[in-house]
């Protein structure tokens, strides 16, 4: 059967602000990223997904969009946009949009003529509440710590919901105008040839109600917004009356609070194509309760959950880091002594699941955390609600809050500018201020010094992605775990009478494996030499056992 283009090729995904900045004004941009198009193909990857590039006033670097049909200036042009679809079509890539619908940005023209006249049509678009009492509407609270109401000025007692920052009201999807608008920026984007898209916080757009919440600190009202059988309908119409018409294109959903049951539910039904489960991305790799000296990450808090749904359903997002993540190196892998083998270990990992590969700009270097980011220094809207909710529930300092919401939360630790050389601001741009600050170790992890360098990181994933391009058992096989310890990751897949073993040791442990005999072929390891019986720390393998 042949394969739809999202179950054929790996994703990589953009951060525009940070790839790569072409008229040094600090901001990365498209046409810096059309300049990386032969980079991106040297890598093998055969989509990419573009975090959002339209017009926003950026209180959440894009997520609070200010108007779908135009490109943010920062980033260029319509025109940029199609030549860059165009550009990446020549070197037979793909684009997948970021669709951010449970939301506008609170200067978006619907919300303003909200504002602005009580009895326009576009109030209706949104959540426009009265108050309970001297209290807001109900209990919820926002993702970014508060309530999730917030007052409108001038008016008595009423207010708008936002279930992320306040400059992001909630639409409002009993409406059907809304709904309307929605398939038509879909179209838009479609028409121009894009893949698909990845949908943002897309199994809480529908509002069942607006009753209270049951009690909980900091997620009170989600039984009411999360996987709601309105949310259902709603993509299931987008498949039928836009998706359909186009051919090989795809939802990928970002879902959090999905059990496996749901997120088979979301395929079967063809509401997604895919979603990212989170239980992974909120493993124990940090220290979560500041007080405690110590992390107690174990290798299988990763592993382990990314198994369950490897298990579980059909087919996933597969992915270990993206903007809201931190380094994945940096939380399950060795910054020090095991750095490169660490992220091989990670690569090979990652490239043998089941399901649609993601990749986050950065990742296939070894980027990093940041060591020396400062509260000042912080852009992430959510790090620094984060840091003023920590100050005021543990009564600590803004320094300590700080480095605690940083190690833990801190989304800019992905964010930073992309590390493509050794000169000044990392090749990012010829020197102009960054938004962000650059990460000063990029003297030692960049693009250009791992092309050159036949052991690097880089060329791992270079490998090991043109391994995967070419491996139906990848692409097409069935998962099955196999029974390991809690530092060594080990799967197999299996398609028709084809088998493999994936084994990765993702710890500074040296094992002794009596099961991987001389006799089975190695396809491929981040080790030079393999000694026989003993997995190295973070040796990471493939072996053909069938
Ligand atoms: C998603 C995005 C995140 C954003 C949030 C609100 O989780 O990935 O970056 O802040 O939605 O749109």
């Amino acid at each position: 059967m042949k394969r739809k283009a999202y179950q054929d090729r790996i994703i990589y995904q953009i951060y525009p602000l940070s790839f790569k900045d072409s008229n040094n004004d600090g901001y990365g941009d498209l046409k810096g990223i059309i300049s990386k198009l032969d980079y991106l193909k040297s890598l093998g990857i055969g989509m990419i997904w573009l975090s959002p590039i339209y017009k926003s006033p950026l209180k959440d670097n894009g997520y609070d969009i200010s108007d779908y049909y135009e490109i943010n200036p920062l980033f260029g042009t319509m025109a940029d946009f199609d030549e860059l679809i165009l550009e990446a079509k020549k070197r037979d890539i793909k684009i997948v949009m970021d669709l951010v619908i449970n939301h506008t940005s609170d200067q978006h023209k619907w919300f303003l003529e909200a504002l602005k006249d009580k009895n326009s049509k576009y109030r209706d678009y949104y959540y426009f509440r009265k108050g309970n009492g001297k209290k807001p509407p109900n209990n919820w609270n926002s993702a970014f710590s508060g309530s999730c109401w917030e007052k409108v000025k001038g008016e008595d007692n009423m207010y708008y919901l936002h279930l992320f920052t306040k400059e992001q009201p909630d639409l409002n999807y009993h409406n059907e105008e809304v709904i309307k608008e929605i398939e038509k920026i879909l179209k838009f984007y479609l028409d121009k040839g894009v893949a698909g898209f990845r949908c943002d916080v897309i199994n809480q757009i529908y509002k069942t109600s607006l009753e209270n919440g049951k009690f909980s600190l900091f997620s009170r009202g989600r039984e009411h917004y999360e996987n709601q059988e309105g949310n259902f309908k709603i993509l299931e119409r987008f498949r039928k009356e836009v998706l359909d018409r186009y051919d090989d294109v795809f939802l990928v959903g970002e879902t959090s609070a999905l059990t496996p049951k749901i997120g088979q539910e979301y395929i079967d039904r063809r509401a997604l194509d895919m979603f990212f489960e989170f239980d992974h991305a909120f493993c124990k790799s940090f220290k979560l309760i500041p007080i405690f000296k110590k992390s107690f990450y174990k290798p299988k808090d990763l592993y382990k959950p990314i198994f369950k749904w490897q298990k579980e359903v059909s087919w996933i997002g597969a992915y270990l880091e993206n903007h809201d993540q931190l380094r994945s190196v940096s939380r399950f892998g060795d910054e020090k002594e095991y750095f490169k083998e660490s992220a091989k270990a990670l690569a090979l990992f990652l490239l043998s699941l089941k399901g649609t590969i993601f990749i986050y700009e950065g990742e296939e270097i070894g980027a990093t955390n940041y060591k020396d980011l400062t509260y000042e220094d912080t852009n992430d809207c959510m790090s620094k609600s984060a840091v003023d909710t920590a100050m005021k529930l543990l009564h600590v300092s803004k320094k300590r809050a700080f480095k605690w919401v940083n190690e833990t939360v801190n989304r800019d630790n992905s964010r930073a500018p992309m590390w493509w050389d050794d000169s000044l601001n990392a090749g990012f741009n010829e020197g102009h201020p960054t938004w962000l600050k650059v990460n000063n170790n990029y003297k030692n992890i960049n693009v250009k010094l791992e092309e050159n360098d036949p052991d690097s990181i880089l060329n791992f994933y270079k490998k090991m992605i043109s391994f995967r391009n070419k491996s139906d058992i990848l692409k097409d096989g069935e998962f099955k775990e196999v029974k390991s310890n809690s530092y060594v990751a080990k799967f197999a897949r299996k398609l028709n009478d084809e088998e493999i073993l994936i084994v990765v040791n993702l710890s500074k442990k040296k094992f002794k494996e009596k099961s991987l005999d001389e006799s089975k072929k190695i396809l491929i390891s981040n080790y030079s030499n393999h000694i026989n019986n003993v997995l190295m720390p973070y040796e990471a393998l493939i072996y053909k056992i069938k």
